[in-house]
């Protein structure tokens, strides 16, 4: 009867090829969920999901597709509506940032940025929300950024783009109280994963030499799983990332542009 039950309860994670998102799909597999990995990269997620039947007896359906374009988003609501698939669990957690200046770096890349950033988790949230709602049991998990607190100055698109997806969690957390579905943000600060390395395509930051301390990708990801579990509405790994949360909005902002510029500038 369990394993029943355990089967029709499914969690779709984006960014499932690698770091804090291939990290979440392990620790649904552990909790019990059957999955729908979500990358452009199918291999990593063919090995991920024969580890997770290994080891847990996880069903999983691997989709390729390419967030960053309509046809992507499409592919994975297509994907679930034709299988039938009950889901539970929405975790937003593909995502890039590009470091450099905002007149030098390829338009189109930042366009890019804020398809898959924002738009993407969007519309898949606008699409799989009104099923949980409907069956008053679901939670959603947007992977933003401890980049979401304040502006960034030579990352100037990737933190706006954060800024969005942690206001929008905030909202709809607020909006779909009392209806049993549940919208946490998760906030990291740096964690090592292959995200430093796509950032750096054109400027490596200071940041990513990691002056205020590197995440693990397991960890932050916990952190996420257990925060969405208690209904909260935002969590920020680490001591130092969760003190710049807090301080962000008293600092004067010249203050803050300053402090931020200095982390995203290339090391000299
Ligand atoms: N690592 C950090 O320091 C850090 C800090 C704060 C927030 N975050 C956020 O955490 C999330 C996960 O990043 P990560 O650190 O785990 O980096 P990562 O190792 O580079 O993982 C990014 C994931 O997103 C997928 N992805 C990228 N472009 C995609 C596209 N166009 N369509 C579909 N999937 C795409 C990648 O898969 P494919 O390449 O196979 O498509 C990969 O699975 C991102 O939203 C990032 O902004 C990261």
């Amino acid at each position: 009867m369990d394993s029943i039950v355990q089967a029709s309860r499914y969690a779709v994670v984006t960014g499932a090829s690698s770091g804090i998102g291939r990290e979440l799909a392990a620790i649904l597999a552990r909790e019990g969920y059957a999955l729908v990995l979500v990358a452009r990269r199918t291999e990593p997620m063919q090995a991920l999901a024969e580890q997770l039947k290994q080891a847990h007896g996880t069903q999983c359906v691997v989709v390729g597709a390419d967030l960053g374009k309509p046809e992507g988003v499409a592919t994975v609501v297509r994907e679930v509506k034709e299988r039938g698939l009950e889901v539970e669990v929405l975790v937003n957690n593909a995502g890039f940032g590009l470091a450099g200046k905002f007149e030098e770096l390829p338009a189109e890349q930042q366009a890019g940025m804020i398809d898959l950033n924002v738009r993407a988790l969007t519309v898949l949230t606008r699409e799989l929300v009104p099923g949980m709602v409907a069956r008053r049991r679901g939670y959603v998990l947007n992977v933003a950024s401890s980049a979401a607190f304040q502006p960034g100055p030579l990352m100037a698109v990737y933190y706006a783009s954060k800024a969005y997806v942690l206001s929008f969690s905030a909202a709809l957390y607020d909006e779909l109280r009392g209806q049993g579905v549940k919208v946490t943000a998760l906030c990291p600060g740096y964690t090592e994963t292959e995200f430093a390395a796509r950032a750096s395509e054109h400027q490596r930051s200071r940041l990513f030499s990691g002056p205020l301390g590197r995440g693990d990708a397991r960890q932050v990801a916990e952190q996420g799983y257990r925060a969405l579990r208690r209904g909260k509405p935002v969590v920020v790994p680490g001591l130092m990332n969760r003190l710049g949360a807090w301080f962000a909005p008293l600092t004067p902002l010249p203050v803050l542009l300053r402090i931020t510029r200095h982390f995203n500038s290339g090391e000299s």
